[in-house]
């Protein structure tokens, strides 16, 4: 195994938590290096259901060392929420194998407030954020006037630190016609969640580099998918960190040049949730999934929107990551079509189109390009090795190596931890 960034190649919610959790074993650390807990990542081992949202699933395995970076940001009751959930199903939750970075920003109650307040002011123009907080957190992180973990060692300055921060939102909250949040309060809640956080933080920059010099092997855990990157995603409508490969070694405080292997993870079809255009967007996609019970949102419920496997998408996401390989998650969900339809290009105002463009109105105006393939109508869920797929599942497979540019390495055909496949 080698130091491996994971991410999502579409917009979220790709299944990275289970093909993370498969690379789990052959890693030592599992850092988390950007988003919050607008992530949901669940995992399923031995028949119990794990949803988390800011520890990184490494959790889960009691001989590794999980590390939330410097780029993530961290809502600290939302964390403790988080551990005593998990404490609850059994999980050990240790100052030794839980480290947070002291340099990551702080989601306050307030961020929260304002992520309501100011997508409500939107209006038909909303993100349709999932509340947690997390643009107004970037955005005092970047107005360099964020609260950062480091600022919990020391519980005497907090009262000081938080009000005027809380006073000056308050302000816009009230203005908004938003309920103020009541800085009394924020600072005894902030202040017990200190004293219980305290043991986890450290210089996580330090410690990662020391790890990888002494040749311990770092898994990088990606948030969130390509086309929520601030950057590179489909603008507005994007979360507000990098969540492309660059993403984790500024959240992490690790050079580029220590990273060897990127993966690429995508579903065999495409989801996204929130606002935002979808150019394969399909009802009959939509009904079949929400008809199996699938597609709910891990952090919200919200229904996910459903469509076709765009690979114009996949096809840009693997070359701005650097993918050497691509997981393909969820292929079961395809089991019952007769026909399977991929998209290979865009027509967009008479033209064909490989990339995807770069505003809003003009990704509108494109037209999917689909080339269609013979379903393989089987039930692949209880497959146990690649080689027991079908001819028609294995040559879908192949079709999407060569469309997306990197071949596809691992296999996803169900929820469970056994059922991750190697494509040999
Ligand atoms: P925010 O990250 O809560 O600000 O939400 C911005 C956009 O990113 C919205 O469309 C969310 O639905 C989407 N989003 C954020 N986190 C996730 C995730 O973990 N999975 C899928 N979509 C997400």
């Amino acid at each position: 195994m080698s130091n491996t960034i994971i991410v999502g190649l579409q917009w979220g919610d790709e299944g990275k938590g289970k093909i993370v959790d498969y690379l789990t074993e052959r890693s030592d650390v599992v850092a988390r290096a950007q988003g919050g807990s607008n992530a949901g990542h669940t995992v399923i081992n031995n028949g119990i259901k794990y949803i988390l949202h800011l520890i990184p699933s490494g959790i889960l395995w009691p001989d590794k060392i999980c590390v939330i970076g410097n780029g993530v940001v961290i809502d600290p009751i939302g964390l403790l929420k988080e551990m005593d959930t998990l404490r609850a199903q059994g999980v050990s939750i240790t100052p030794q194998n839980l480290l947070i970075s002291d340099n990551a920003h702080l989601t306050l109650p307030y961020h929260r407030s304002l992520d309501l307040a100011r997508e409500k002011r939107r209006g038909v123009n909303a993100i349709g954020t999932t509340g947690r907080g997390i643009g107004p957190t970037y955005a005092d992180k970047i107005e360099r006037q964020g609260l950062r973990i480091t600022d919990l060692r020391d519980t005497s300055k907090l009262a000081e630190e938080i009000s005027w921060r809380a006073e000056l939102h308050n302000q816009e909250l009230e203005a908004a016609g938003y309920e103020k949040v009541n800085v009394a309060e924020v600072v005894e809640l902030i202040t017990a969640a200190a004293l219980r956080l305290q043991p986890h933080i450290t210089n996580t920059v330090v410690y990662l580099n020391h790890a990888l010099n002494n040749g311990m092997k770092v898994l990088f855990e990606g948030a969130q998918g390509s086309y929520l990157d601030i950057d590179h995603g489909t603008y507005p409508f994007v979360t507000s960190s990098n969540t492309t490969a660059g993403g984790a070694c500024t959240g992490s405080g690790v050079s580029p040049r220590k990273i060897e292997r990127v993966v690429g993870v995508a579903k065999a079809y495409t989801t996204r949730v929130g606002g935002g255009p979808f150019i394969t967007e399909s009802q009959e996609i939509s009904d079949l999934l929400h008809g199996m019970g699938r597609e709910y949102g891990a952090t919200t419920g919200r229904e996910r929107r459903c469509g076709w496997l765009d690979m114009v998408l996949i096809h840009h996401a693997v070359m701005i990551n650097g993918c050497d390989e691509i997981a393909i998650t969820n292929l079961d969900g395809l089991d019952t079509l007769s026909t399977i339809r991929i998209c290979t290009a865009y027509e967009l105002d008479g033209q064909v189109i490989h990339h995807p463009p770069a505003t809003i109105a003009e990704i509108e105006r494109c037209k999917p390009v689909y080339e269609e393939h013979e379903g393989w109508l089987q039930d692949l869920s209880g497959m146990t090795s690649y080689d027991d797929l079908p001819e028609k599942a294995k040559a879908y497979l192949t079709r999407l190596g060569e469309l997306a540019g990197a071949k596809v390495g691992l296999l996803g055909i169900g929820p469970s931890r056994d059922q991750t496949l190697v494509v040999e």
